[in-house]
């Protein structure tokens, strides 16, 4: 039995380890904010992004233009972070990269980097069934001199990918970003991985969804994305690493 004296110290310290929970709670939900940060020409008032992009982005002065335009827009946040679009053209350069496929194109900042990566007869499909995002986007396309390297399709995404297939481009690209809704992510997924070349690359950007995949409940968008974290975990026909980048960026590589 606890004397008066031992129940006051245990509740006390009950009490004590509850709030001490409710700190570590808060503390770990803003690094999980932290690190889904995109950084939209600014670092958020995060000092270590803003070290890494001044240090580390090397933008091309109309991708800024357009990153500039963008963010004027009510919706610029759905824009690729700059930091993770130059991985992926890195990337490009690294593999040789002269088809790409864009699965979500918006204003474009990641269908003109790209373009911008491949070479002179390279050539960028680009996804998208919202045409006004995309004339955002066009005037800047032409004048960085990349609009003949884009093949815009203005569509649902699956009918391309099923276009493409059928024309008989399966494992003919070198890289894909998906990108677009997100219920379709599996589907996407799979179609790239027909069309994409044994080495080519495909990545899949919010991953980690605002940390939204550690608490999923009945949404849609995240039950998909957590579906095709599990099943890009152990699928056999890839090597893969998912970076906690911008909103959390997968990386495949078809064996
Ligand atoms: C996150 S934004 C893409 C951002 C873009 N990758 C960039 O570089 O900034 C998502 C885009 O997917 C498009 N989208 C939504 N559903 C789609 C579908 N079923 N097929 C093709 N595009 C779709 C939206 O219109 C929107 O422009």
């Amino acid at each position: 039995m606890l004397g008066h004296r031992e129940a006051t110290l245990c509740g006390a310290a009950a009490g004590a380890g509850l709030l001490v929970g409710l700190w570590l709670g808060r503390k770990l939900l803003s690094r999980q904010q932290l690190r889904t940060y995109k950084s939209h020409g600014g670092a958020n008032g995060d000092p270590l992004l803003n070290y890494l992009l001044q240090t580390s982005l090397r933008e091309h002065p109309l991708l800024k233009k357009l990153r500039m335009r963008t963010m004027a827009q009510p919706e610029g946040i759905m824009m690729v972070a700059c930091e993770e679009a130059q991985l992926m053209a890195n990337l490009a350069r690294l593999i040789h990269a002269k088809k790409v496929l864009e699965i979500g194109v918006y204003t474009g900042y990641n269908t003109m980097n790209m373009a911008l990566a491949v070479p002179a007869d390279g050539r960028v499909v680009a996804c998208d069934i919202n045409v006004d995002f995309v004339n955002i986007g066009k005037p800047f396309w032409r004048e960085a001199e990349v609009d003949q390297k884009i093949d815009l399709r203005i569509k649902p995404a699956v009918e391309t990918l099923d276009e493409l297939l059928q024309a008989g481009e399966a494992e003919t690209f070198d890289f894909a970003f998906i990108d677009a809704d997100k219920v379709n992510y599996g589907l996407y997924y799979e179609k790239c991985l027909q069309l994409i070349r044994k080495g080519g690359v495909i990545a899949i950007d919010n991953v980690l969804w605002g940390g939204k995949v550690l608490r999923p409940g009945d949404d849609r968008d995240t039950l998909s994305i957590v579906k095709l974290n599990e099943k890009i975990h152990t699928d056999s026909r890839v090597n893969m690493s998912m970076l906690s980048i911008a909103d959390g960026l997968t990386l495949v590589f078809k064996l």
